[in-house]
């Protein structure tokens, strides 16, 4: 039995999570397994109708009881994250954050793969060429919310905003970027990405952690290091030179957005937030989309790869073959369906929303 909480989220949120839950309905049955999926509203527009204030978080968007209570599920799927009714931080930091913060999902996993017949805007590159994978740390770095204002609003104002790297936190995301690059087998090379020629403290525990623990533990990886900017640029120009990429959070944000678009955009791209000793949280890494709201033209293609991802994962980590079985047949039907799409950008894909999830199914 796979126990699933469902948080839609906000603006197309939830319609890119039903196709997900209909293809998750699909291969249930197919492979003879039972789930189920409870669903949590915790939208924006749900904080505001409880009262919460539009421009300050005054009530909780998850309440540290739900929270708890997430804790029993195997995996949480999420839709989207952001209203316009609200401002910018608050749902983000309120939900999104506080979930892979109290939950410690300490690994944001996002795979960059081109699937055939998918669009990229890089010239003469196919499937063959972008396809591997961003382990980005998800609790540290300057995400961990420290730093404040000092005479604030004045003319003398100052901000700060801090950024930390512990020997714990680095450790425990270098040690499973290795695994999974040895796990996947390769090139079995692990780049890191960083800047130490700049963050000469942070990057410069994460440089030693990484060589001191490589060394010592993973001797049939080879290491590899880029500095971001560099990165950056390597994306476009060769990215089939990577197999596994570990980064810090914050440029780890910023990389896997260029990732997502050389792999065919927002609608194709997914993301787990792990917590390989806990409850982990799966999601299409694009946004809520308001303007594409309700009118059923939304890409569910990430959805359904972030319920591909989650049964891969819950799979492995229960030891449940089925389930794991389970999530790679719903990859490969994603392969299956892509081609068949005009395109992934949300209104030109030649179906609607609930007909990708439809097609995904048939392939299935
Ligand atoms: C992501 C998003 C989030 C992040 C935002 C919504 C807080 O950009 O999942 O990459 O910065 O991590
Ligand atoms: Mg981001």
């Amino acid at each position: 039995m796979l126990k699933l909480a469902v948080i839609g989220g906000d603006g197309t949120g939830p319609e890119v999570v039903a196709e997900g839950l209909k293809v998750l309905a699909a291969v249930a049955g197919q492979e003879g397994f039972k789930y189920t999926a409870t669903d949590y509203d915790l939208s924006g527009k749900a904080y505001l109708a409880r009262g919460g204030d539009a421009k300050a978080q005054t009530i909780p968007i998850v309440t540290d009881a739900q929270v708890q209570e997430l804790r029993g599920y195997d995996a949480i799927y999420l839709g989207a994250v952001g209203d316009p009714a609200v401002a910018p931080g608050i749902l983000e930091k309120g939900l999104l954050l506080k979930l892979r913060f109290d939950l410690d999902q300490y690994i944001n996993l996002r795979p960059v793969k081109l699937y055939p017949g998918v669009e990229t805007p890089l010239k003469d590159k196919g499937p063959e060429h972008i396809n591997f994978d961003v382990v980005r740390e998800n609790t540290e770095d300057l995400y961990f919310g420290g730093g404040g204002f000092l005479r604030k609003g004045t003319p003398n104002e100052v901000a700060t905003q801090e950024m930390i790297a512990t020997r714990f936190g680095v450790e425990r995301c270098l040690r499973y970027a290795f695994e999974f690059c040895r796990k996947k087998n390769t090139k079995k090379m692990l780049t890191l990405v960083a800047k130490t020629n700049v963050l000469t403290f942070a990057h410069d525990l994460w440089w030693r952690a990484f060589n001191e623990i490589g060394d010592a533990e993973y001797p049939d990886i080879k290491r590899d290091y880029n500095h971001v900017d560099a990165c950056c640029m390597w994306f476009v120009k060769n990215p089939e030179f990577y197999d596994t990429i570990v980064v810090p959070n914050m440029f780890g944000d910023i990389i896997t957005d260029l990732g997502a678009m050389i792999q065919g955009g927002m609608g194709v791209a997914a993301g787990g937030n792990i917590n390989p000793q806990g409850v982990s949280m799966f999601e299409p890494i694009g946004g809520s989309a308001p303007k594409y709201t309700g009118q059923n033209v939304i890409n569910p293609i990430a959805a359904i790869a972030a319920m591909a991802m989650l049964l891969r994962v819950v799979g492995d980590q229960k030891g449940d073959a089925v389930v794991r079985r389970a999530g790679e047949r719903v990859e490969q039907a994603i392969v299956a369906t892509c081609p068949k799409m005009k395109s992934q950008s949300a209104g030109r894909m030649g179906y609607s929303t609930t007909e990708v999830g439809d097609l995904v199914c048939a392939a299935l």
